[in-house]
């Protein structure tokens, strides 16, 4: 079984429904309580053993880029201050042996068209993919981790899926499923943003996925689909017709950063866990009449 070495990290979205806030700054640097967004998804990729992240980037997003890049001139100036926890944190962003790797996507073709600008890089080997939006919190190991321990023990594809409640669905990757056991089960068919009433399940696919390189070659090939897009979905689902693909129900709880909603629970849930501010949060909330 080849070992999983390689994520997928796509950026190169527009971030629309965060605009203005996103019209000069990449969504995916949008900081959760003292963190961009973008860096909890590198560091779950690095806690899975990840070796080579490949971010999918475009205009407008060369702070991404800098953001994974050092920093001399803050380094020594952080160092000339003896401000040691704030070096710290800014050298822990990426460990030395991980390689970022950044790749233009140069027109916003859908996230299929995003995850195939990294096919020179991925040569026949499986890799991981994580939408940054959203932000995984497990107590656990993250939710790559435990698709990784999946992997390892089948040798197949897998996607990260949650339960959806309601008319929800509808936005989501679906999927139809036999023999769901132990949060683990075999995808029969999966879906791109189907009608609520037609929707196979209630089990929507989130942005955590081990794929077999196959999926690469078919992305290349296929015509946009849902909202004129080229749609990971779609290729997932021709992926199905080569080989068994395997849905997992994660352990821990995902926020969508991607809207504003998702993105506010986020930093209230988090900023609630931190060590510097949770406890002055906490009794705040507590104190607010909303
Ligand atoms: P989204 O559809 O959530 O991102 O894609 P978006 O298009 O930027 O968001 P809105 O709807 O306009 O607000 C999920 C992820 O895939 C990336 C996005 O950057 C995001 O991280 N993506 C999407 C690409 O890299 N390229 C694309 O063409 C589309």
């Amino acid at each position: 079984m080849q070992k999983i070495t390689k994520v997928v990290i796509p950026a190169a979205g527009f971030g629309t429904r965060f605009l203005p806030a996103t019209k000069a700054n990449p969504k995916e640097m949008l900081p959760i309580v003292d963190k961009p967004v973008i860096q909890y998804a590198a560091e779950e990729a690095v806690a899975a053993g990840i070796k080579d992240i490949i971010f999918i980037i475009g205009r407008n997003k060369q702070s991404i880029e800098d953001h994974f890049d050092k920093a001399y001139e803050l380094e020594a100036e952080l160092a000339a201050k003896q401000k040691t926890l704030l070096i710290d944190s800014v050298q822990a962003i990426v460990p030395s042996f991980v390689n970022c790797i950044f790749i233009r996507q140069p027109t916003a073709l859908g996230l299929g068209h995003a995850i195939h600008c990294a096919r020179p890089v991925i040569s026949n080997e499986p890799f991981a993919i994580i939408l940054p939006d959203d932000l995984i919190d497990s107590d656990s190991c993250g939710c790559l981790s435990q698709m990784m321990d999946i992997y390892n023990q089948t040798g197949k594809s897998v996607l990260a899926v949650e339960r959806v409640k309601g008319p929800e669905i509808s936005k989501y990757g679906v999927i139809e499923i036999e023999n769901f056991e132990d949060r683990l089960g075999k995808i029969k068919t999966i879906v791109e943003k189907p009608p609520f009433e037609s929707a196979p399940s209630d089990l929507g696919v989130v942005g955590r996925y081990i794929l077999s390189y196959k999926v690469m070659e078919i992305l290349g090939r296929l015509p946009p689909g849902s909202g004129g897009e080229i749609q990971l979905t779609d290729g997932i689902s021709e992926l199905l017709k080569l080989e068994d693909i395997n849905a997992f129900e994660f352990y821990g709880t995902r926020f969508d950063c991607g809207s504003k909603l998702g993105f506010l629970k986020a930093n209230i849930a988090l900023g609630t866990k931190s060590g510097e501010v949770g406890e002055s949060l906490i009794s705040w909330i507590k104190e607010q009449k909303f």
